[in-house]
C-alpha cells in the first residue's frame, strides 16, 4: 500500500514552510567556516540575549521538572510588562505557535483567511494545514494594505484577517486608522507586532475597545531569544481560554521561562541593543542606496527589503552565501527579484557592502 493513501489528499502537494538556512547545513559546502558565517537572513538579534539569561540558565537546577502548563507566573510577568491583565495573555513556543493555534481554533475546512500579500509565510502555512482557503488581497504599490479591497473580500466564511505590522518582508507600517477600519468589520483581526520594539507602533491600546483584536509579540527579535522560542499574544479573554485549552501541554519550556524573567529584568540592556540596531538600519540603508543596482525600501523593522534592479536575486543570494553572508531572496508577486537583509552590527554592514561591490564588479 502506498503511504500516499494514508495522507490527507490536500496535504500531498503541501510545500511546507521555507525556513532560513542554518549555517551548520552549509558546513563543507562553502569555503567559509560555520562560525564565520554572517547571518542576515532571519531578522535575529546580532547582539544576542541579555547576559543575565546566560547566567541564570547555567545556575538553573530544575530542567527535570515540567513547566506550569497554565503559564501563570509567565503570564503575570508579561502582564506587568505590557500592562494588560493576565486573563488576556497566552504565551507560545514562538509567536508562530500562537498563529498556528489561533488558526486551528477558528478555521475549519473551507473557512477563509484574508492575507495581505506579500507577507509573512506562516499565515498561509497554518491556513493551508487546517484546510482553510486563503483569500489574498495584494498590498498596493507602496506596500500599504488595501482596506477597501479587504473589506469587499469579507464573506460569511471569513475567520481571520492577518496584518503583520511592520510587515515582513516589506518592513512597512499600517496606520492605526486602517487597523480600526478593519476592526469595525467585526472579523477577528490579528496584528502581528513581532518587530514592535523597532517600530514603536502598537495596537495594544485598541484591545480595550475591540473584542475582535488579537495582538502578537515575540522575544525572538528585540530580546535575542529566537533560539529559545517564546512569544505571546493578547487575545479577547474567551479566545485566550480556548487557546490555553487546545495548546499542547507545557508548550513554553522552562529555559524559555527563565529567559523571559531575566530579559524583563534587563530591558535597559536589551533596548540599548535595539537602539544600536535602529541606528545601524539607517547606516545600512544609506550604504545600500549607494549601490546603483539595488533599490532599498525604507524600513520600520530590523531588516531592509531591496529590489535587485540588475541581475537575478536568487543568484545574488547564492553569491553572497558562497562568501559566507546569508540573506533571503523572494520570487513571489510584488517582491519578485527582491532580497531581504537583516540589520546586523556595523561590521556586518561593511562585510556585506564589500561583498556586494565585488559581485557588482565595482
Ligand atoms: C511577522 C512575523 N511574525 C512572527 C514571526 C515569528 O516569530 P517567533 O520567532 O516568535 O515565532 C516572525 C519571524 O520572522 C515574523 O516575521
Amino acid at each position: 500500500m502506498g503511504i500516499e493513501k494514508l495522507i490527507r489528499k490536500d496535504l500531498l502537494s503541501f510545500g511546507g514552510y521555507s525556513a532560513a538556512t542554518s549555517p551548520e547545513t552549509l558546513d563543507g559546502k562553502i569555503e567559509i567556516a560555520t562560525r564565520d558565517i554572517i547571518k542576515m537572513d532571519a531578522n535575529e538579534n546580532p547582539y544576542g540575549c541579555s547576559p543575565r539569561v546566560q547566567q541564570a540558565l547555567v545556575k538553573y537546577k530544575q530542567f527535570n521538572i515540567y513547566p506550569d502548563d497554565g503559564q501563570e507566573r509567565l503570564r503575570k510577568m508579561l502582564s506587568d510588562y505590557i500592562g494588560v491583565d493576565p486573563k488576556y495573555i497566552v504565551a507560545g513556543s514562538g509567536s508562530n505557535q500562537l498563529i498556528d493555534l489561533l488558526v486551528r481554533l477558528l478555521v475549519a475546512r473551507g473557512d477563509e483567511v484574508i492575507n495581505c500579500t506579500p507577507t509573512f509565510g506562516v499565515y498561509s502555512f497554518s491556513t493551508r494545514l487546517c484546510g482553510g482557503t486563503l483569500v489574498e488581497v495584494p498590498r498596493r504599490n507602496d506596500f500599504s494594505i488595501d482596506v477597501g479591497k479587504i473589506k469587499s473580500s469579507i464573506t460569511p466564511k471569513t475567520k481571520i484577517i492577518f496584518i503583520a505590522n511592520p510587515n515582513n518582508p516589506t518592513a512597512t507600517l499600517t496606520n492605526r486608522k486602517d487597523i480600526e477600519m478593519l476592526l469595525e468589520t467585526g472579523v477577528p483581526v490579528v496584528v502581528d507586532e513581532a518587530y514592535y520594539e523597532f517600530s514603536h507602533q502598537t495596537a495594544i491600546p485598541l484591545t480595550k475597545k475591540y473584542d475582535n483584536l488579537i495582538v502578537l509579540r515575540t522575544f525572538s527579535k528585540w530580546a535575542g531569544l529566537a533560539g529559545l522560542r517564546v512569544g505571546y499574544g493578547i487575545f479577547p479573554s474567551e479566545i485566550a481560554d480556548f487557546i490555553l485549552r487546545i495548546k499542547i501541554p507545557y508548550n513554553v519550556n522552562v529555559a524559555a521561562l527563565v529567559a523571559v524573567e531575566e530579559s524583563l529584568k534587563d530591558t535597559e540592556y536589551l533596548l540599548a541593543s535595539v537602539n544600536k540596531i535602529i541606528a545601524e538600519r539607517k547606516h545600512l540603508f544609506a550604504e545600500l542606496k549607494k549601490i546603483k543596482w539595488l533599490k532599498p525600501y525604507p524600513s520600520k523593522a530590523n531588516f531592509i527589503l531591496c529590489d535587485v534592479l540588475k541581475g537575478d536575486a536568487k543568484q545574488l543570494y547564492q553569491q553572497l552565501q558562497s562568501k559566507g553572508i546569508l540573506v533571503r531572496y523572494f520570487d513571489q508577486a510584488r517582491v519578485k527579484n527582491c532580497i531581504r537583509i537583516s540589520v546586523g552590527k556595523p561590521e556586518h554592514t561593511d562585510a556585506l557592502i564589500k561583498a556586494l561591490r565585488q559581485i557588482g564588479g565595482e
